[in-house]
């Protein structure tokens, strides 16, 4: 299975490193493809992952068998609609983005129209009905998302969601091979549950500004 990963940042660098490891062929996708191959943040991760593709946001998209959203949530739409649907029609996309607004500054609110009734989640599901949207890794920091090891032994919740049951077990299958076990993936229902995992950011980001550290996450304890 090939996969594409939209963004080029922290995210988008991770997933590739151990998908990269894993054996998928990846491509990830960026507006200006000079302009991201010469920033330094990128350039530095690229020199030791020459073997991993970059193109822009149609050439990775129209690669991928399997597309992740790693881009920054207010841009995720606009992104999204350049791209021909066809290159995203019966694909699953693995949605790791939050809605996130710092015109505020730190910690951010969620982006007016995308929480509390809607989230990011759902509008990338309305705006592509025939995309298999998951949502699912976007309520931690992203070294725990492929190494949950990390911390508690594994044991802390990851939560998944998406209207599609085939859909989601594909994404279970990948959420595995990056060490989570099942019992602490929480399957939340359909992607109206994108704004319950999109709203946690909301404290995701309080706790991060007291304790200093992203490395942590929450868990169920009954
Ligand atoms: N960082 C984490 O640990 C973490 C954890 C959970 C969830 N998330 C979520 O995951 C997503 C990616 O996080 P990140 O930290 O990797 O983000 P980031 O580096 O700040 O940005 C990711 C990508 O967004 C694209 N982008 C930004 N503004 C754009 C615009 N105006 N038009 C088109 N594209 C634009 C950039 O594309 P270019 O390549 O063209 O620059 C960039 O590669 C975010 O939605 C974030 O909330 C992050």
């Amino acid at each position: 299975m090939k996969i594409a990963i939209l963004g080029t940042g922290t995210v988008a660098q991770t997933l590739a490193n151990v998908l990269s490891t894993l054996g998928y062929p990846l491509m990830l996708g960026t507006r200006q493809v000079t302009d991201t191959l010469h920033r330094k943040s990128f350039a530095d991760w690229h020199q030791q992952n020459q073997s991993i593709n970059i193109g822009n946001f149609e050439e990775a998209a129209a690669f991928g068998d399997c597309i992740i959203n790693a881009l920054q949530g207010h841009a995720t739409l606009s992104v999204l609609k350049q791209i021909p649907k066809a290159s995203l029609d019966h694909k699953v996309m693995i949605d790791i983005a939050n809605p996130l607004d710092f015109s505020h500054g730190f910690p951010p609110c969620l982006i007016e129209g995308l929480h509390n009734t809607h989230s990011l989640g759902e509008a990338i599901q309305q705006l592509l009905p025939d995309t298999f949207v998951v949502k699912t890794l976007n309520t931690m920091w992203c070294g725990l998302m492929v190494n949950p090891q990390l911390i508690n032994d594994g044991n802390h919740i990851n939560y998944i969601c998406g209207n599609d049951d085939s859909a989601k077990q594909r994404v279970l299958k990948l959420l595995n091979a990056f060490g989570w076990k099942n019992e602490n993936i929480l399957d939340l229902g359909d992607i109206s549950n994108a704004r319950g995992t999109e709203s946690t950011l909301l404290l995701w980001t309080r706790i991060y500004a007291a304790t200093k550290s992203g490395a942590f996450n929450m868990n169920i304890v009954k």
